[in-house]
């Protein structure tokens, strides 16, 4: 399979836009343009067709271009609902109402346009609420592309001194140029599953608050170990840190409250965006009213800064409405069949490595899923550096590609099963799966 119209169509955009395209997160090998996306399926450029486990980087947990949500939209266009700028509007009281019914835990929730402005402010908020400065993250997690986090992702063996680190952090890695030294010097990547790591940081800093995601899954799906969120609970409360969970992936997705609601441990802060709205740019921050109220505090020197042209915009604030009603309808029962088809995938895949003899790990979080090429389970990033064939992976997924099986082209990347997917697309998958090993094993 090639793509000469894609690589035409590359190297015209980026005469004007460096790189080609809008987020340079996109550009993997190979680089395809996609021109339409319905359900679970993709359509190229080049005249291909794809069953699509990539989703957008995971928001369609509906599938593309849900029916429901595009009336929605259109709906709210017709009615000439405007992003005034000013005032409050029916339509995010009544987004407020429903996110607070999804997730019970919070108590209250303020929205944003992206992941990345709402794990900004909860970054602010732990600052704020604490007087410190100090930020934990994870080596191997994704919280978005500002200065405090843009840091220690899938950092190479040699960025990090070459070696394991347990009990306490990694060298700092920025996945950006431009972040001031004295700024890179307040956040701290330490190993995921490891809270001895998380006690030492904050005993030597003054940490305001720690940020991660409950379960990896911007290097796969690398599953907390049991009592580990619990352990970070307990740390933050005896430390007096703030405990931000990043659901930007996990919400809606893991199950409809998120893996908060899985695993029982809530956050005092928590962050949402991709499934929320099934694609349409939206996020929010919600959790505790005391830490959400400093946005109103009478306390000037405490009051956090909540501001956005676009916060709330009714074409994203109606989709939201309308995922958030169909993941709640008991009808439609969106999660169970998530898990059926999550369940299908799995077991079929596990059957057809057997068959050829491919020691594999399947890490799967209902519709989320990553098979990473060892006999190991990974627990942290370093795991995967060590252990998972990285070479093989690269392979596996160009072959499924050209196969019609669009999983993005980056090792490790989580595969997303939608609510549009159907059994025969999970057949197709697993025969072309099937074929791809044969490829890759003949002698
Ligand atoms: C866990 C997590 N947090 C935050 C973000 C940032 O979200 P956005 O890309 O909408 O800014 C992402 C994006 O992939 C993410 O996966």
């Amino acid at each position: 399979m090639n793509w000469p119209k894609s690589q035409e169509l590359l190297a015209e955009n980026s005469k004007l836009i460096p790189g080609g395209l809008g987020s340079l997160n996109r550009k993997a090998d190979p680089v395809i343009a996609f021109t339409r996306a319905k359900g679970s399926h993709l359509w190229d450029v080049d005249g291909h067709e794809y069953i699509d486990y990539h989703a957008g980087f995971a928001p369609y947990i509906l599938g593309h271009s849900d029916d429901d949500l595009t009336a929605a939209v259109i709906k709210v266009m017709q009615a000439d609902l405007s992003n005034y700028g000013t005032g409050p509007t029916r339509e995010e009281g009544e987004l407020a109402r429903l996110f607070v019914q999804a997730v019970p835990h919070v108590e209250r929730v303020q929205f944003f346009n992206t992941g990345s402005e709402a794990t900004a402010q909860a970054i602010r908020t732990a600052r704020a609420a604490t007087g410190r400065s100090h930020i934990i993250k994870m080596q191997g997690g994704y919280n978005g592309h500002h200065n405090t986090v843009a840091t220690n992702l899938m950092s190479s063996r040699e960025q990090l001194g070459g070696k394991r680190i347990q009990g306490d952090e990694y060298p700092k890695v920025p996945i950006t140029a431009g972040i001031p030294p004295e700024e890179l010097a307040l956040t701290h990547a330490v190993p995921f599953n490891d809270l001895a790591a998380v006690e030492h940081m904050a005993k030597k800093y003054p940490i305001a608050g720690l940020i991660a995601e409950p379960v990896l899954q911007n290097i796969g799906v690398v599953k907390p170990q049991p009592g580990y969120l619990q352990g970070l609970r307990d740390l933050a409360t005896r430390y007096g840190f703030l405990l931000i969970i990043d659901e930007v992936k996990t919400g809606f997705r893991s199950a409809l409250g998120g893996y908060q609601a899985v695993s029982g441990v809530t956050a005092d802060l928590c962050t949402y965006g991709k499934a929320f709205a099934n694609g349409f740019p939206i996020a929010a921050l919600a959790g505790k009213a005391a830490y959400m109220e400093l946005a109103v505090s009478s306390d000037a020197s405490k009051r956090t800064l909540v501001a956005g042209t676009y916060n709330s915009h009714p074409v994203p604030v109606a989709a939201a409405v309308t995922c958030l009603k169909k993941l709640m309808d008991p009808k439609l029962n969106v999660y169970g069949r998530l898990e059926q088809l999550g369940q299908k995938l799995e077991a079929g895949q596990k059957e057809i490595f057997v068959k050829y003899k491919i020691p594999v790990v399947i890490s799967r979080v209902g519709s989320a899923s990553c098979v990473y090429f060892t006999d190991k389970e990974p627990k942290d990033w370093w795991d995967i550096l060590e252990y998972h064939d990285a070479a093989f992976d690269t392979k596996y997924r160009r072959g499924l590609i050209e196969r019609g099986i669009y999983h993005f082209p980056v090792i490790v990347k989580q595969g997303s099963i939608s609510f549009a997917h159907s059994d025969a697309d999970i057949q197709k998958t697993l025969e072309a799966t099937d074929d791809v090993l044969r490829e890759l094993t003949k002698k």
